[in-house]
């Protein structure tokens, strides 16, 4: 594996004194709920940390086991073996008082945006209930949750209506304004812009910026958008075939990408970018066009 140094802000003389990481994952082994001893993890051997203020972002090929891991640290998919500590404190089984911190602090986005919603509430009511958890009265709720909404770009005829009568986009949006209304601590985040028309990718990417620079919310980010991960990552952590095979703060993973994964999704991503450039370059030598 090739791990560049991942902590940030990185550590000044005593180690003492550098700040205990938010989350830490160390050494996760992952399995499928329900797998059976002899069934192979879908995720081996995994380590990162993140940092209050990071944005960490998971990169890699579909099927590597990126959502796993993000599952597996929810308490969705068990771990068999290795360490979850959350805020200096060790999770020892789903839902343990460590985890149930975690779970409190903590909200997501999954990537399935229609099945994470209630299907029998209205989008407004599936926004405004984490709050209506944490006791919220009703009023206030539903002021947060339509002034999200808003900010989603969602109006008030679509939050009346339920996740089956919308759109995939707009169930999306409803799953990270609900994220959003709680001020998390921690933000995970799977392909949140997956389903989003270019201009609202560019509208929550926008939002989701305007976060990071408040430093209201920590992120761990899953996206094949490395346009995304230049833009918000502070760190990359790089999944092949289950493994993390690298880890790197963000620039040092786009300027010198070492595992031959990493290197084929920047060479990837330089190749679209230069593309990009190509066709944005005003034409020149061009005969005049003359019109009449
Ligand atoms: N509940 C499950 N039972 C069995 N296998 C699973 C389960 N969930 C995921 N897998 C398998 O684990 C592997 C990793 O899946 P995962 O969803 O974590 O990949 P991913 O990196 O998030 O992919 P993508 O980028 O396509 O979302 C895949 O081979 C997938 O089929
Ligand atoms: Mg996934």
């Amino acid at each position: 594996m090739t791990t560049h140094a991942l902590s940030s802000p990185a550590p000044t003389g005593d180690p003492a004194s550098a700040p205990a990481p938010l989350l830490e994952v160390v050494d996760l082994t992952v399995a499928a709920p329900g797998a059976g001893r002899r069934q192979p993890p879908l995720v081996q051997g995994a380590s990162f940390t993140v940092h209050k203020g990071d944005v960490l972002c998971i990169v890699g090929s579909s099927g590597s086991g990126k959502s796993s891991l993000m599952k597996a640290v929810l308490g969705l998919y068990r771990f068999r073996s290795g360490v979850l500590r959350f805020g200096g404190r060790v999770v020892e089984r789903p839902l343990d008082a460590a985890h149930r911190h975690l779970r409190r602090a903590s909200q997501a986005v999954f990537q399935n945006p229609v099945a994470s919603l209630n299907p029998h509430m209205s989008l407004l009511a599936g926004i405004a209930e984490p709050l209506s958890v944490r006791g919220v009265q009703p009023a206030d709720r539903n002021r947060r949750a339509v002034a999200l909404a808003g900010r989603m770009g969602l109006s008030p005829d679509v939050l009346a209506r339920r996740p089956g009568q919308v759109s995939i986009g707009q169930c999306q949006r409803a799953c990270l304004a609900r994220a959003l209304s709680t001020d998390p601590a921690l933000l995970f985040l799977d392909e949140p812009l997956s389903a989003l028309d270019a201009i609202v990718q560019r509208q929550v990417a926008d939002l989701l910026t305007g976060i990071r620079r408040e430093a209201t919310a920590t992120m761990v980010l899953i996206t094949h958008d490395l346009r995304l991960v230049r833009r918000l990552g502070t760190h990359v952590v790089v999944v092949d075939r289950g493994r993390v095979v690298e880890q790197a703060p963000t620039e040092r993973f786009f300027a010198c990408p070492e595992h031959r994964q990493a290197r084929a999704l920047v060479e990837s991503f330089h190749g679209r970018e230069a593309r990009r450039a190509a066709l944005m370059r005003p034409a020149t030598g061009l005969p005049a066009r003359v019109v009449g």
